[in-house]
């Protein structure tokens, strides 16, 4: 894995010039991230992004891998596809608040930060580390809860993520909205995200929206489901990257001391904090 400023990011597709060019990136006002930890729906939103921005034109969702389509910030690609991007821009990133470069600052960007369950990203993540060659073994369930617990994941600890971003005082630059908000009403989500990027798209686009990123289409959409990466860096024979797509899949992964001793640590770390969680930690 590669260090930076202090977290474990991915090799391959992370180098310290892409890092070097995420910081340098020149962000501009109509720009819009999707911001996630690791395995809270980023895919998911990144599929939901340009179909709000184009008003509902499924060309590029269909013919434009995801990984050129909204780039990632932190990423090796965005240089090579930055010049083609349009205006208005859609980006993804795993970025803490942090991190972002200084332009993100200064500029108009907005932010749609997707936040899960951590129990349930933690098993999601814990899948992901067996398909992905290009991570390290997760180890045991057990192992794997203790490494997100101290942060010693990809992106490090969730608890600091949130707290970044919750706390970024970005006003109506920024919009929060959880996995679990978009699994129980995707059409409302995608409404909530039109009116926030100023689109007040008909009731017909919002549908046709949210029938092209549910779970069945984008698990079946080759430009999207991972399909077209080599079996070397992602063994769909070992897990899916679309997996299941449930909330509460934790149920079946974690015994009372793992649940107990996940929900004190999150607990304590958020102690104090001004924002409450959207879910029911016990
Ligand atoms: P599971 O492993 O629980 O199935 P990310 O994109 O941040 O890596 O997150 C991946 C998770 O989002 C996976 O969760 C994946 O199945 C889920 N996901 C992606 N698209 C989805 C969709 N349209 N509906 C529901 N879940 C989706």
């Amino acid at each position: 894995y590669i260090r930076y400023h202090g977290l474990l990011l991915p090799p391959v597709a992370h180098t310290m010039k892409s890092l070097e060019f995420a910081q340098n990136f020149a962000v501009q006002d109509s720009d819009v991230f999707a911001v996630t930890y690791p395995k809270s729906g980023t895919i998911w939103m990144q599929e939901i992004l340009p179909l709000v921005l184009n008003g509902g034109d499924l060309t590029p969702i269909h013919t434009i891998p995801n990984w050129d389509r909204v780039p990632w910030l932190e990423e090796s690609r965005l240089a090579s596809v930055v010049d083609q991007l349009v205006s208005p821009r859609a980006l993804v990133s795993h970025f803490p608040y942090n991190l972002m470069p200084p332009s993100f600052s200064t500029s108009k960007a907005k932010v749609i930060y997707v936040m899960r369950n951590p129990k349930d990203l933690v098993v999601s993540s814990y899948y992901f580390h067996q398909m992905a060659e290009f991570l390290e073994d997760p180890g045991t369930f057990d192992e794997f809860v203790d490494k997100f617990l101290e942060g010693r994941v990809l992106f490090g600890k969730w608890t600091d993520h949130m707290k970044s971003w919750m706390n970024a005082e970005l006003g109506d630059r920024i919009m929060y909205i959880t996995y679990e908000d978009m699994l129980q009403d995707l059409p409302a989500a995608v409404r909530r995200i039109s009116n926030f990027l100023g689109r007040n798209h008909s009731e017909e686009v919002i549908q046709k929206i949210a029938e092209h990123c549910s779970f069945k289409a984008m698990k079946t959409n080759t430009m999207s489901n991972f399909s077209l990466v080599p079996k070397i860096y992602m063994d769909n024979d070992k897990s899916h990257f679309f997996r299941k797509g449930i909330a509460g899949d934790w149920k079946n992964h974690f015994n009372s001391e793992q649940l107990a001793r996940f929900t004190s640590v999150i607990q304590k770390e958020l102690e104090g904090e001004s924002f409450s969680l959207p879910w029911n930690m016990d």
